[in-house]
């Protein structure tokens, strides 16, 4: 078989496209443990199990040669002071990148290396951002109102690891503060 070009659209103002294979929603209970204030935490998830981020996928097959594509949403908000977030994760072929494009919302992208080396990028519209190979990613949305809404693509044959960052969290977090956005060391 061989396959064909094809083209998809992304469908302003939302940013959402057109083309979904598979359509994830993480909630607040599927990042236990990851934000700094538990009780404001727990406080929350007693109250509703609010949706985090969506990940909006175009699926292809999972091979070298082959490249993932997608649309990634994460809502406004906050746990205590900190902004929502995706769960993070390196890539389970750690030699493999990602290149992100901020289509709509203000952001950032939380990066660290095995090794310790950190890196936070702000995202904003229009701006590309590159994850070289072996950094592992968390976009954070710090928009008071309104979503963080990124195009991603990456080898297909990357996969995922979300166990480490699970288990260590993110050397840097990122938090509302009396100046605005803080980026401040995760010292648990
Ligand atoms: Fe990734």
């Amino acid at each position: 078989m061989t396959d064909f070009p094809f083209t998809f659209d992304l469908l302003f103002p939302q940013g959402l496209p057109s083309r979904v294979d598979n359509h994830i929603q993480r909630r607040l209970s599927a990042l236990r443990g990851q934000f700094l204030d538990q009780h404001a935490y727990q406080a929350m998830l007693d109250v509703e199990d609010c949706l985090l981020y969506e990940v909006y996928e175009i699926r292809r097959p999972e091979l070298p040669g082959e490249m993932l594509m997608g649309i990634s949403v994460v809502h406004p908000g906050k746990v205590g002071r900190e902004f929502f977030m995706t769960k993070g994760h390196y890539h389970a072929v750690l030699d493999t990148c990602e290149v992100y494009t901020c289509l709509k919302g203000e952001g950032v992208m939380v990066m660290e290396t095995p090794e310790g080396e950190t890196a936070v990028e702000k995202l904003s519209p229009g701006k590309v951002l590159y994850v070289p190979p072996r950094w592992a990613h968390r976009s954070v949305c710090t928009g008071r109102a309104e979503d963080l809404v990124t195009f991603f693509v990456y080898p297909a044959h990357s996969g995922h690891d979300y166990g480490t960052i699970e288990q260590r969290g993110f050397r840097k977090r990122v938090l509302d503060g009396p100046k605005g956005v803080e980026i401040v060391d995760n010292d648990g």
